[in-house]
């Protein structure tokens, strides 16, 4: 399958929850099952060749679940980080985790720094996942980081897009094609900015069943898509940052 024109895909990956239910087994056992499919697609986009996938992993909202689960989600992240990060690296996945992330435990945020240390040279899919992410925190945060940075020459200047872009999560990099699983049909907060002309694909899969074959279904209706950005001709004669 042709990709040339897919270079980072984002996904909101629902349905763990669901996925145990239906199966009578809690919930937390879909999100146990769902680091597999974590790992499917994190090999399937290095081997088709996409170079940044983000994925929202927990949101800034997800802390209203109840306390097990959310501790339950904390310590899957924490194991998981440390479970594979070494294939992650010697496959050359550069990690990169983005959210309100201070207010982890040491162990987790411990496990998130190293896990981007040890990977920072590395040249492969670029992975980024969002966790205590909001992208309404996101945009807010940037504002912040303006506003603290006394050495920068935007101080009392009217700022424009691309220098507000440079303070926000993945430097406002936009994916262009956002998957969401398990049949709602919102963004729930993620990535409010960077989404702004991402192609969006809903599919009713739950993501413990989400495979490179759905990862095919969703990139086959990426391809038959005609980008245009606002203009009238096809993506191609187009230079898709300048979306403002
Ligand atoms: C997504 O699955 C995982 C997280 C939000 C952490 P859910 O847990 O939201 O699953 P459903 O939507 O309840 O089925
Ligand atoms: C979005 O899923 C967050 C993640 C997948 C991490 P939710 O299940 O939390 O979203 P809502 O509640 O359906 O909007
Ligand atoms: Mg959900």
């Amino acid at each position: 399958m042709s990709n040339k024109n897919i270079s980072h895909v984002s996904i909101i990956m629902d349905g763990n929850g669901r996925w145990a239910t239906q199966r009578n087994m809690p919930r937390v056992h879909g999100h146990r099952e769902g680091i597999k499919s974590i790992n499917k697609i994190v090999s399937a986009c290095s081997v088709r060749q996409i170079s940044q996938l983000t994925l929202f992993a927990f949101s800034s909202e997800n802390w209203k679940r109840p306390e097990y689960e959310v501790q339950f989600l904390l310590k899957l992240f924490e194991d998981s980080i440390i479970k594979y990060i070494n294939d992650l690296h010697s496959n050359n996945v550069k990690i990169k985790f983005i959210g309100n992330l201070d207010i982890f435990g040491k162990k987790l945020l411990d496990s998130i720094r190293n896990a981007e240390k040890i990977t920072m040279n590395n040249t492969g899919l670029k992975l980024n996942f969002a966790l205590n992410y909001g992208g309404k925190w996101d945009i807010i945060n940037a504002f912040n980081k303006i506003l603290d940075d006394n050495n920068s020459s935007l101080q009392n200047k009217k700022i424009n897009i691309d220098d507000f872009e440079k303070y926000l999560s993945l430097e406002g990099d936009s994916p262009d094609l956002l998957i969401r699983t398990a049949g709602e049909q919102r963004l729930s907060n993620f990535m409010l900015w960077q989404h702004a002309y991402t192609e969006l694909y809903f599919t009713d899969c739950l993501w413990p069943d989400f495979d490179e074959k759905e990862l095919d279904v969703a990139i086959q209706h990426y391809q038959n898509i005609t980008r245009k950005y606002g203009s009238l001709t096809s993506e191609n004669s187009i230079d898709k940052k300048n979306v403002k």
